[in-house]
């Protein structure tokens, strides 16, 4: 198909899309034709390095000839099946997800999409606690499903929405980059957390549910919570009797370099975690994980979470090899390797490159926050999309990122299978993007 046809259909029939302030219109983007591995082509024959794993279903990389081959078993025997009954795929999912789960999370329900466990999540957490009130990050997405995951998702403004969930609030994400109370960890003891809560506590309207994050913030600009935050947020919860809910749908499974996100975090266990994204090796399922005793207190309360589609053998069968591929072939290592190599190229630029402010995240999620001025932190929007644009022109794809309504984070979502020398190519395009936005940005000064 050529781009003419294709902007007829886009013109005709696609639903709109809001404009992408450097890749334009749906109209004007690449039309993807295949991908392999940890690159995508378009029908005019172009290649790009994708560093952003399709939308993160790719991290194993796209079609991982393990995940190909077990679907292509799988629809031979059985792909749809009824969820009211049990199949082989399934089973074996439950059991090989729940082994590598560390204590006490061993039970686990299917859903189909990240959003879709979300909502459980939370449900699960009002039914198992009797409460209400659910708190995110204020800078937090966690899907996109018009109603509570929407309100949960401070990162989007919620102004935008025509009803927000009831019992739902924001507490501060813990962004030391851009503290606003200016302080510094460790010696502001948490200020952020505890103010926070303060609120909360005032705003609550019912007895409180639980609390709802990502162990590293990923479109709400790559953040990642300072050591200790966690251990005092789950103290401050368990004072309330509310649950943690760890979303892990860009976290879990190796990408942080280790198998799930939480344990960057000194021991911090969430009670609830759910996972989407690559757990099906690029096809759509998710999981809600739990305890034994949250589990049994929930459905003691009536609780239920189900989906036509969600214990689907094929999806299952994907889910079980995708569990497999990154324990046999130590995923967490490699996105380790990865983020020492791509954190070595940063900083080397970062000495010649102004516009680089900060650069964190860990495993196969990295964040660049460029900046017009280190000591301001004046955010570099600008520069951001001029260099997103030109690594999309030369090849390379991720995503821009912001905080707060900026758009000046680089985000690298590089499938954990990347090779060095991709690596290396992705940081050479980044770099000559760079240097030429920074010229562009003092020239405009
Ligand atoms: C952290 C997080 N949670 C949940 C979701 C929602 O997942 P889905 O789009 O599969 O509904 C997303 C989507 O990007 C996400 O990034």
């Amino acid at each position: 198909m050529d781009r003419s046809q294709a902007k007829q259909i886009v013109t005709d029939w696609v639903f709109p899309t809001v404009k992408s302030s450097y890749m334009g219109g749906l109209e004007d983007r690449p039309i993807l034709a295949k991908s392999e591995g940890q690159t995508v082509t378009d029908t005019d024959g172009k290649t790009y390095l994708d560093f952003q794993s399709g939308q993160m279903g790719a991290a194993l990389g796209h079609q991982h000839p393990r995940i190909v081959k077990k679907i292509t078993e799988t629809m031979k025997t059985l792909f749809h099946a009824s969820n009211t009954m049990l199949n082989v795929p399934r089973l074996k999912l439950h059991e090989t997800l729940g082994k590598v789960l560390p204590k006490p999370l061993k039970r686990s329900l299917f859903l189909v999409s990240g959003s879709d466990s979300i909502e459980a999540s939370i449900d699960l957490a009002r039914k198992a606690t009797g409460g209400m009130d659910m708190l995110g990050f204020h800078s937090g997405l966690h899907g996109s499903t018009s109603y509570l995951t929407r309100s949960m998702s401070f990162a989007w403004s919620r102004r935008k929405h025509t009803v927000v969930a009831p019992a739902t609030s924001s507490i501060m994400t813990p962004n030391c980059y851009r503290c606003p109370l200016k302080l510094e960890h460790p010696t502001c003891e948490f200020a952020c957390m505890k103010i926070s809560l303060e609120l909360a506590d005032a705003n609550f309207t019912s007895q409180p549910a639980g609390f709802i994050g990502e162990p590293v913030l990923s479109a709400g600009g790559v953040i990642v919570p300072p050591k200790g935050y966690f251990k005092a947020l789950r103290k401050e919860l368990d004072k309330r009797g509310m649950l943690m809910i760890f979303d892990e749908s860009q976290t879990g499974l190796g990408k942080m370099g280790h198998m799930f996100g939480f344990q960057l975090h000194e021991g911090v266990t969430p009670d609830i975690m759910t996972l989407s994204k690559h757990f099906g090796g690029g096809l759509p399922i998710s999981a809600v994980v739990t305890s034994d005793e949250i589990a049994q207190k929930a459905v003691n309360n009536g609780y239920f979470a189900t989906r036509s589609h969600a214990t689907d053998p094929l999806l299952c069968a994907a889910g079980e090899e995708s569990v497999n591929i990154v324990v046999e072939e130590d995923m967490p290592g490699k996105a380790l390797r990865i983020e020492k190599r791509i954190k070595a190229a940063l900083e080397e630029m970062a000495k010649e490159i102004d516009l680089i402010g900060d650069i964190r995240g860990h495993g196969v999620l990295i964040g660049i926050e460029l900046v017009t001025d280190r000591a301001k932190k004046t955010p570099a929007d600008a520069a951001t999309e001029q260099v997103a644009q030109a690594c999309l022109d030369a090849g390379l794809i991720f995503q821009v990122r912001g905080y707060q309504g900026t758009k000046n984070i680089i985000r690298l979502v590089p499938p954990m299978t990347s090779t060095d020398a991709e690596v290396d190519r992705a940081m050479s395009i980044i770099r000559d993007a760079l240097l030429v936005a920074q010229k562009s940005t003092a020239a405009a000064a």
